[in-house]
């Protein structure tokens, strides 16, 4: 299939790797035209010259970080400037960050960790939204985890926030049906991204343990990003046009058991 997305335009955050760099890869390639914006340079420039990237002259890219709400406004202006309308807003910017128990955590730890996943998707949900009301269109895709649904061990504010996602998405999708805006979820599992390598690795988690956890998906192995990727093509798409608060779950079956 192709073009299913011709036309559109996208903001996708966390654009320069895993996830989000899979979701600039299939959203271009459906014909849409791309802010791609990461806190990270040298990964959007990467990302510009893979070979994966079929159109790049459809790809404009925006350095900053999301959570800060000059950035997300900087990039709702940039699409608008660039293509004159915004269609699909992909919130991708999120992570675990840190394994630790709930008590030993710090205040600060906490709101790091709320932080990167839910004030990204407040700034650019809200900045996005001005725009879309008043085209009365859009459609926002926030990504949640399969920890929005269950709980884990060490993984409090990751879970509250992942958790907080899910709901927020029902919410907005109530509150802004009557302007034509549509607003879903992923829910992904273990997905094969620098990240989920590097909170195994860098946060000192026992030997095997990332092994062990892949196992416990029911499928036996973590996602391709491009997996994950084509469930928020999905939900862009018109495919979707009925689908609305809802959380995509592309687990594996994680949560099902
Ligand atoms: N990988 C998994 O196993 C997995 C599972 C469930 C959910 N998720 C969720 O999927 C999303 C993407 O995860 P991923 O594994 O692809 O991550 P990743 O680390 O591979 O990519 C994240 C990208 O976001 C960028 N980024 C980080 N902080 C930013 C900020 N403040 N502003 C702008 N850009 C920023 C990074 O530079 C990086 O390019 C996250 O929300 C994550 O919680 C991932």
């Amino acid at each position: 299939m192709a073009d299913r997305l011709a036309g559109k335009t996208a903001i996708i955050t966390g654009a320069g790797d895993g996830i989000g760099a899979a979701a600039v890869n299939a959203f271009v390639r459906e014909g849409a035209a791309v802010v791609a914006v990461d806190i990270s340079r040298s990964k959007l420039e990467q990302l510009t010259r893979t070979p994966d990237l079929e159109s790049p002259e459809r790809v404009v890219i925006m350095q900053g970080d999301v959570t800060d709400e000059n950035t997300a406004f900087e990039t709702v202006t940039i699409c608008r400037t660039a293509f004159g309308h915004l269609d699909i807003l992909l919130n991708v910017v999120g992570g675990s960050i840190m394994r630790k128990a709930f008590h030993e955590l710090s205040v600060a730890e906490w709101h790091t960790v709320l932080r990167l996943n839910l004030d990204s998707v407040f700034a650019m949900t809200k900045q996005a939204l001005l725009v879309m009301c008043a085209q009365r269109s859009g459609t926002i895709i926030n990504t949640s985890s399969q920890m929005g649904i269950v709980g884990a061990p060490q993984l409090g504010p990751y879970n509250a926030a992942k958790g907080g996602i899910l709901n927020l998405t029902r919410s907005l999708a109530a509150e802004y049906a009557s302007y034509g805006i549509r607003v879903n979820a992923v829910c992904p599992g273990a997905t094969r991204t620098q990240s989920l390598a590097d909170d195994f690795t860098e946060l000192e988690v026992r030997a095997g343990a990332l092994e062990e956890w892949i196992r416990r998906h029911p499928l036996k192995r973590a996602a391709e990003p491009e997996e994950v990727a084509a469930g928020m093509l999905f939900l862009a798409s018109d495919e979707a046009s009925f689908v609305t608060g809802t959380g995509l779950v592309i687990d594996g079956g994680y949560t099902a058991v």
